[in-house]
């Protein structure tokens, strides 16, 4: 399948029209439902499946409603505030773009849109080591706060060689993604015959294997060519020490391995089980975030990601004591549903409804929310 197959390349509407389409999405499930209809099938499938029978996936979003939320009343909210402070820069509230392989497959102008709606939106985006574009490009196209997701495999010249030149553009923070010794078993991949296709490729991998392309090729074999079964916390603690830039550690749900982690040298924890997409049978992330928060103390901040789909579960993960949350799918929902704009759109249906649970929570303030809010009073 060809570019042209693979990206949505419909004419847009006018530039009013769009903009009131984009209005008219209420919710990150409205936006779902059109994004299915604007991408090719062997995206779709890429992008919305889990490992395995999906267990994990299923749970990741419906146990954030399973938590209660004890709401306090007549607290004055008439001045209210989202914005917080993430990796020493001001954002409009507590939410990253996680780290997502290949936009290009949902938007032709690929990550550089994703990073012009972060700006728009005011929230900083990890960028995936299989982004779809040069890190350069995407660090040109946009001024929002930017974090590079590292793999580290056998060959530890390709770690250095993003580390370097995420440093050199200016990034923020890096994200060693620590769930994937191998691939999960995507079923949806294999049925659809997801490939990488033609005039697309992983740009920021080549250059290290003899200029090998990934096109044509599925994302498993270009993993293997990332990814290491044989990656230990020696290798966590050696990209520690390879760079000033704050070093989190992403897809950690036990306590013992998150007391770890910051042991080896990482400034972070990303509690996440990469959206359900490797080991089917881990917990829901919601599950794991309470035992990670009580292990690392305090110590260094922690992230979490995984079936946030509503402005009340970020609400319910800052009072379970996550410094911020990373949302992966309804990025590429947004991106597809309208560009630029539509992940703008994205994070401003989280932004109002953050806003609107603050206030009926009683908080005014990312600060005032707090675990009690988790317990009757
Ligand atoms: C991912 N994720 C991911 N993680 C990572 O560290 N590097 C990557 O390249 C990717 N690529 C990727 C592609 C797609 C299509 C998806 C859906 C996910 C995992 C991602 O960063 C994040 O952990 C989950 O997506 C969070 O779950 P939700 O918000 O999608 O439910
Ligand atoms: C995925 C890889 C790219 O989840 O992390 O598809």
């Amino acid at each position: 399948m060809g570019l042209s197959e693979a990206v949505p390349q419909r004419k847009p509407p006018s530039t009013h029209d769009a903009a009131d389409d984009l209005r008219r999405l209420l919710s990150l499930d409205d936006m779902e439902s059109v994004a299915r209809t604007r991408l090719s099938e062997m995206a779709h499938a890429y992008f919305v499946g889990g490992a395995g029978d999906e267990r994990t996936l299923g749970q990741n979003r419906s146990a954030w409603a399973e938590i209660d939320i004890w709401h306090r009343v007549l607290v004055d909210v008439s001045k209210r505030s989202t914005a917080c402070t993430l990796f020493g820069r001001p954002s409009s509230m507590p939410i990253l773009a996680a780290p997502t392989a290949l936009h290009k497959l949902a938007h032709i102008e690929g990550e550089c849109a994703t990073a012009r709606g972060c700006e728009a939106a005011g929230v900083p985006m990890v960028i995936s080591s299989l982004a779809s574009t040069a890190i350069e490009e995407i660090a040109a196209a946009a001024r929002c706060p930017l974090l590079m997701q590292v793999y580290l495999g056998q060959d530890r010249a390709l770690g250095r060689d993003l580390i370097a030149r995420a440093e050199a553009a200016g990034f923020v923070g890096l994200q060693l993604t620590v769930d994937t010794p191998v691939w999960g078993l995507r079923h949806r991949e294999i049925t659809s015959g997801f490939h990488i296709p033609a005039g697309m490729d992983v740009v920021n991998l080549r250059g290290q294997d003899g200029g090998k392309s990934a096109q044509g090729v599925g994302i498993a074999q270009v993993l293997g060519w990332t990814i290491s079964p044989s990656v230990t916390w020696k290798d966590l603690e050696w990209a520690c020490g390879l760079t000033k830039l704050p070093v989190y550690a992403k897809g950690i749900c036990r306590a013992d391995d998150a007391r770890r982690a910051v042991d080896a040298g990482a400034r972070g924890i990303v509690v996440s089980n990469h959206g359900g997409r490797q080991l089917d049978g881990t917990p829901a992330t919601v599950r794991a975030l309470p035992g990670v928060v009580r292990a690392v103390d305090g110590r260094v901040p922690v992230l979490v990601d995984g079936g946030i789909r509503r402005g009340v579960d970020v609400l319910r993960a800052i009072a379970i004591g996550a410094t911020a949350v990373q949302v992966g799918r309804p990025v590429l929902w947004g991106l597809a549903c309208g560009g630029s704009a539509g992940v703008a759109r994205c994070f401003e249906i989280l932004r109002e409804e953050l806003d609107r649970a603050m206030a009926l929570a009683g908080c005014a303030d990312v600060a005032s929310i707090q675990a009690d809010l988790l317990q009757q009073g």
